[in-house]
């Protein structure tokens, strides 16, 4: 009676992490991503981008805060992606690389959780 109580508590163990397992370690890889985007952030778009307090762009010249960008309703890491691979006219081009845009994009997104 009881060994089979155990063998089925392994069994339902096992399935759980087989279950969670890749689920953790893509949330890890996510956050590692959005870490990287950060630092690149902090160092290429901070200036117009991360300003204390910057909310949406107000008026036609105005430049949003990524926070707002991330909170905007329909935003997805997908149309990040496309917005920084048009290479915007108003945007210095910075060369970034297919990895570099989805790292931005992942912190940019990441933001989104965040309280104002
Ligand atoms: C010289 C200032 C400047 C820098 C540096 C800059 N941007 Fe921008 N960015 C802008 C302006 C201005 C807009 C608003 C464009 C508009 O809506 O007309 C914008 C808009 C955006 C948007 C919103 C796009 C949308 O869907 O409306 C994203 C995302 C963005 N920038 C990402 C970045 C990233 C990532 C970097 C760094 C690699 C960066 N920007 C660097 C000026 C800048």
């Amino acid at each position: 009676m009881r060994s089979s109580y155990v063998t089925e508590l392994r069994f339902a163990l096992a399935a759980l992490a087989a279950a969670l397992g890749p689920g953790l370690a893509a949330g890890a890889a996510a956050d590692d991503e959005a870490a990287r985007g950060r630092d690149l952030a902090m160092r290429l778009c901070a200036r117009c981008h991360l300003n204390p307090g910057q909310g949406e762009k107000n008026g036609p010249d105005g430049v949003p805060g990524f926070r707002a960008v991330s909170k905007r309703p329909h935003q997805t890491f997908e149309g990040v992606v496309q917005w920084l691979e048009s290479k915007p006219p108003m945007m210095p081009d910075h060369h970034l690389t297919r990895d570099e845009i989805f790292r931005l994009a992942a912190f940019i997104m990441s933001l989104a959780d965040e309280k104002e």
